[in-house]
């Protein structure tokens, strides 16, 4: 029985990547569920696995050394899957230091507790063992409209506090594969959107201030491209990663779906308008007047797009989820969890939302 130790896992795509476990391994793995619970970290997003013998929830930062070491001592961990990080451009712009503290430092002391558990006398390291670092294609910068994608080849040049941290942290993972040869991939995924997603982020932002009535903010020109995956999706990819990927190597992830900001806007409307019950009272309020133009991101990057033909070839990766399918199972799972968005953005929310936002 495999032991994984997974960071981060109550955001959104931890707590999708434990669901995603759990519902294809059942009781044939162990997962240990390490977060510190920032505004970003939510418990409710794993409320209907936390009674399974094989979880274990622990509270700790991941810059913590002492208890992320124990950890490693009083387990047997067979795979680290590290996605605890600061996450959202925006915030990296007004706070980087945190991003830096997290996502450089963090990773760091995820490292070297990995390390000192996995290496033997010999300095080569236990069988089996691996460490999944969850990246991002912001790393690479920006790409012109409609011209080239990411390869794993692309130089880095990211342009965030954000991307220049996961940049930071993915080159520490390949300076200790380098350096020690520890057994590690990493994965840079685009854009994922689907369900337990934060709405500081643009598809449930919109998703929750359409659903109100409230105005939809679109940054500069509302023609910046991202490349959208259905978080199950990169759950898969990570699986598959963590058991076919050779050591040492980076795979892209992402399933060749660009789409403008304001197409995504558009989209969502008439997603709405075509699930909303003609009874219901929401119904009235879901219109494109609610679109917005307001003042452009800092350094906004124009466009991302993956190039996922290594993971497809070398390891049989593909997409299963189409965006128009992917955008209405999570409208859906919004709509059913009103009480999970309404718990998300009381108190806090509110705060971040009046300062990031005049509209
Ligand atoms: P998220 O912000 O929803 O979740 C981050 C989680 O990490 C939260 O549960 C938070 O409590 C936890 N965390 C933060 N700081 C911590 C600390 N110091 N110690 C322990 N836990 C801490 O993020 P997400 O969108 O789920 O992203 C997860 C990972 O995937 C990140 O590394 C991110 O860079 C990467 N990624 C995200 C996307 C995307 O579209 N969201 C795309 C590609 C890669
Ligand atoms: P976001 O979801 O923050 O992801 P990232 O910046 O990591 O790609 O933003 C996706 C795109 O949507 C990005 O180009 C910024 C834009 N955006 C808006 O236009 N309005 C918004 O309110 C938000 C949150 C994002």
């Amino acid at each position: 029985m495999k032991t994984y130790l997974v960071t981060g896992g109550a955001g959104f795509i931890g707590s999708n990547f434990i669901h995603y476990m759990f519902d294809k391994y059942g009781n044939d793995i162990r997962i240990i569920n390490v977060d510190v619970l920032t505004y970003a970290g939510n418990l409710e997003n794993l409320k209907d696995i936390e009674k399974r013998d094989n979880y274990t929830f622990v509270k700790a930062d991941i810059c913590d050394k002492e208890a992320i070491s124990r950890i490693f001592a009083e387990n047997d961990i067979d795979y680290v899957v590290h996605f605890a990080a600061e996450s959202h451009v925006d915030r990296s712009i007004k706070t980087p230091e945190v991003f830096v503290q997290t996502n450089v430092l963090g990773t760091a002391v995820m490292l070297n507790s990995a390390k000192a558990a996995w290496e033997k006398e010999d300095g080569t390291f236990k069988e089996g063992k691996k460490f999944l670092h969850v990246s991002t294609d912001e790393v690479y910068g920006s790409l012109p409209e409609g011209d080239g994608y990411f390869y794993e080849t692309t130089p880095y040049a990211p342009h965030s506090p954000y991307s220049a941290s996961k940049a930071s942290s993915d080159m520490l993972v390949k300076a200790y594969m380098d350096t020690y040869k520890f057994p590690a991939n990493i994965t840079n995924c685009s854009n994922n959107y689907g369900p337990y997603q934060f709405p500081e982020k643009l598809i449930p932002l919109i998703i929750n201030n359409a659903l109100q009535g409230k105005k939809l903010p679109v940054y500069g020109d509302g023609k910046n491209v991202r490349d959208w995956l259905y978080v199950a999706d990169h759950a898969k990819a990570i699986d598959m990663v963590i058991t076919r990927g050779r050591l040492f190597e980076t795979y892209n992830v992402g399933g060749h779906n660009e789409k403008q900001n304001i197409e995504i806007v558009n989209i969502i409307i008439e997603t709405l308008q075509e699930m909303l019950d003609d009874s219901d009272p929401r119904k009235a309020l879901v219109t494109k007047d609610l679109i917005t133009y307001v003042e452009d991101r800092k350094g906004h990057d124009r466009r991302y797009a993956i190039a996922p033909d290594k993971i497809r070839s070398e390891i049989g990766w593909e997409p299963e989820t189409m965006f128009k399918d992917g955008i209405k199972l999570t409208i859906k799972w919004y709509f059913e969890h009103e009480d999970w968005m309404k718990n998300v953005t009381s108190g806090d929310y509110q705060k971040y939302y009046n300062e990031m936002y005049t509209v």
